[in-house]
């Protein structure tokens, strides 16, 4: 039988959707029926696992997943020995504390001596132990919102993304004690072969990635003004350079980092550069 690397990702919620893109954007073909509880890919040896997500630490951990795709938050609060494979910078989101509106919130302080519900014991528990604030967390594994509400605690400790949960609870976000992002985690012992799957996806990821992160300029200039361009243009090797017909100029081609791409844009123009096309990059490889 064919060796599959199985990767657990999440079946329904905020990090399903964004796990599944990324896979497929690395040329992977698959149906996604998360419906399902496993699956496997047309077109490149992984399966895939449909986990929730708070499961999928342990999974890998225990080696019915090889890898997964988690949020940073489920890793360090189940605090496994898991390989952190990569962190894929989507799914952003904070873990704060929120109280009741009304609530005279001053800090950490505030907190002392009361109720706290969370899913996330050990980050917030860290956390008040380095403010030095003795509170009482109220372990629950979901709908952490309701509980002020019912009584049974006065602040909660959960993940915002949007806010809109908080908000429709009548809750207001005071401080954000922890930030996170989906990550890329691995069981530590993979087998070789698994492990040269795994070699072969993350060549994949990273190129996808960087393409994310660069755009492809193409412009042309007045000769005499390469070298200032080359500068400005920076970071990779030097910029493709083509001769035009009128030799005091050249068309040059490059790519620039998404981030100083507006910088770069008015530069070049203060520099004589002329019609200036830009494109996005599916795939960037090294
Ligand atoms: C988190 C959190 C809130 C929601 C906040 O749940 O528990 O319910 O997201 O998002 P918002 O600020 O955009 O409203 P999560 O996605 O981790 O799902 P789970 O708790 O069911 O695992
Ligand atoms: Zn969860």
């Amino acid at each position: 039988m064919e060796t599959r690397l199985r990767i657990a990702v999440q079946k329904s919620g905020r990090l399903s959707e964004k796990s599944l893109k990324i896979i497929r954007d690395c040329g992977i073909k698959f149906g996604s029926d998360s419906r399902l509880l496993k699956e496997e890919a047309d077109n490149f040896p992984i399966e895939f696992l449909y986990l929730r997500d708070d499961d999928i630490p342990r999974y890998v951990y225990d080696g019915v997943a090889d890898i997964g795709i988690v949020g940073r938050n489920e890793f360090d609060e189940q605090d496994l020995p898991l390989e952190e494979l990569k962190d894929l910078g989507f799914s952003k989101c904070r873990l704060s504390i929120a109280v009741p509106e009304g609530f005279p919130y001053h800090g950490l302080k505030s907190l002392e001596g009361l109720r706290i519900a969370t899913s996330y014991p050990g980050i917030l528990a860290k956390k008040l132990k380095e403010a030095t604030v003795d509170a009482r967390i109220y372990e629950i594994s979901g709908s952490v919102e309701i509980t002020p509400a019912i009584g049974v605690a006065d602040a909660i400790c959960d993940l915002v993304s949007t806010g809109a949960t908080l908000a429709s609870n009548g809750l207001r976000e005071v401080e954000a004690i922890y930030y996170s992002t989906a990550i890329m985690i691995g069981h530590p012992g993979l087998s070789m072969e698994k492990r040269a799957i795994l070699d072969r996806l993350m060549l994949r990821v990273d190129a996808v990635m960087r393409a994310d992160d660069y755009k492809y300029i193409m412009f042309n200039l007045p000769k005499e003004h390469l070298d200032q361009a080359a500068a400005i243009i920076g970071g990779m090797k030097s910029p493709t350079v083509t001769p035009l017909l009128d030799e005091s100029w050249c068309a040059v081609q490059s790519v620039v980092q998404e981030s100083r791409f507006w910088d770069v844009l008015e530069q070049l123009k203060a520099l004589g550069a002329q019609g200036i096309l830009v494109t996005a990059i599916e795939k960037m490889a090294d």
